[in-house]
């Protein structure tokens, strides 16, 4: 079952979604083989000064990939892709990934049952020191990337996340491919997107590509702070990644969240589903909701009677923060992609001091 704080916040499942017909049932007992990555870089090795380092809920960047999936649990995993392949979108002309699938929740128990596991969830939240829930918005469970059908396009442009953590799980053993690294720049995401601003290449020697022994490996990272991008496959190939966030339940830190909505139109589309735009105000409302209700409990619990004007006011401005920041992004709407990349740095600069 997940956390108690946000069992409620998943919403059931939209009329809109019909499950697939005959995928493995997720079994952690055989499908799991979770064992403890061997290294880690800290975002203070990354470039980040203490002041972010504080606004986030863990110090550490990242860790080496590491065995998530036993070998059976690669096979259903893969399995499970097959049925879902009908449903991938391909957006040629995107600013971020070409070939994707989301809402995978709604479509396989199997990706469902997967990135709600317990057992994962809280393995993740021990490497990284915090408590963690899969992520409260659902579109951002079991994302998944596929090759592009134009291979010279990246499989992902660089960027960093727009959530707390997550990681890239590999369904495909990447040594069997030509191209499609997963790379990482060894800075911050606002060194990396000046560079590629000013129209450079991020410089060789400053970007690590870990090394993903097999299918079924993962690499866990807190994805909003690492700049990484996977690279063009030289030759065409089946690579498939499954990217699972989360939040973290340490709700004193700034939320990491951030969600924008894009003109859905030409080159500013990145998402051309459906589905997952009618979905996503209410998503990020639902979001909001629970991270407002968590500290509006917290404030109850911990605000003395005793609290002078500043404190009170400083307490509810502090629990309505994120609230008042979703109703300004929603009553925006849909920003040209440059608009919204705009409102993004701000919201950063605002909410992380950085
Ligand atoms: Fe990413």
């Amino acid at each position: 079952m997940p956390h108690s704080s946000v069992s409620d916040v998943y919403p059931g499942q939209p009329a809109e979604y019909d499950w697939i017909v005959g995928e493995p049932v997720f079994d952690p007992g055989r499908h799991l083989q979770l064992e403890t990555p061997e290294r880690s870089w800290t975002l203070e090795a990354l470039g980040y000064d203490e002041t972010f380092v504080a606004s986030q809920a863990s110090p550490i960047a990242m860790f080496s990939p590491s065995h998530l999936l036993s070998d059976e649990g690669v096979a259903a995993l893969q399995e499970t892709i097959r049925l879902l392949k009908p449903h991938i979108r391909q957006a040629p002309d995107s600013h971020r990934i070409s070939g994707y699938l989301r809402g995978t929740i709604f479509l396989s128990k199997f990706v469902r049952d997967l990135c709600r596991c317990d057992e994962i969830t809280e393995f993740m939240g021990d490497l990284f020191g915090t408590r963690l829930a899969p992520h409260t918005m659902v579109y951002q469970q079991g994302h998944m990337n596929f090759a592009p059908d134009d291979i010279s396009k990246p499989v992902d442009h660089w960027h960093h996340d727009f959530v707390g953590f997550d990681y890239v799980l590999m369904a495909h053993d990447p040594a069997t491919l030509e191209g499609g690294e997963f790379k990482v720049f060894m800075g911050t995401r606002e060194e990396g997107h000046a560079i590629l601003d000013r129209g450079e290449e991020l410089p060789p020697d400053r970007v690590v590509a870990p090394d993903f022994p097999g299918s079924g490996y993962a690499c866990f990272m807190q994805g909003n702070a690492v700049f990484h991008c996977a690279a063009p496959l030289t030759k065409p190939a089946e690579r498939v990644s499954l990217v699972n966030a989360y939040v973290s339940l340490d709700i004193d830190k700034p939320d990491p969240t951030r969600t924008f909505f894009l003109e859905a139109t030409g080159r500013y589309a990145w998402i051309e589903d459906e589905i997952e735009p009618r979905h996503s105000w209410a998503e990020y409302a639902r979001h909001t909701a629970w991270l407002g209700r968590e500290k509006l409990t917290q404030l109850l619990a911990d605000l003395p009677l005793d609290a002078g004007r500043d404190q009170s006011l400083a307490a509810l401005r502090q629990a309505a923060l994120d609230i008042e920041r979703a109703i300004t992004t929603i009553d925006t709407g849909p920003l040209p992609y440059e608009e919204m990349e705009a409102l993004r740095r701000r919201q950063d600069e605002e909410l992380l001091g950085n």
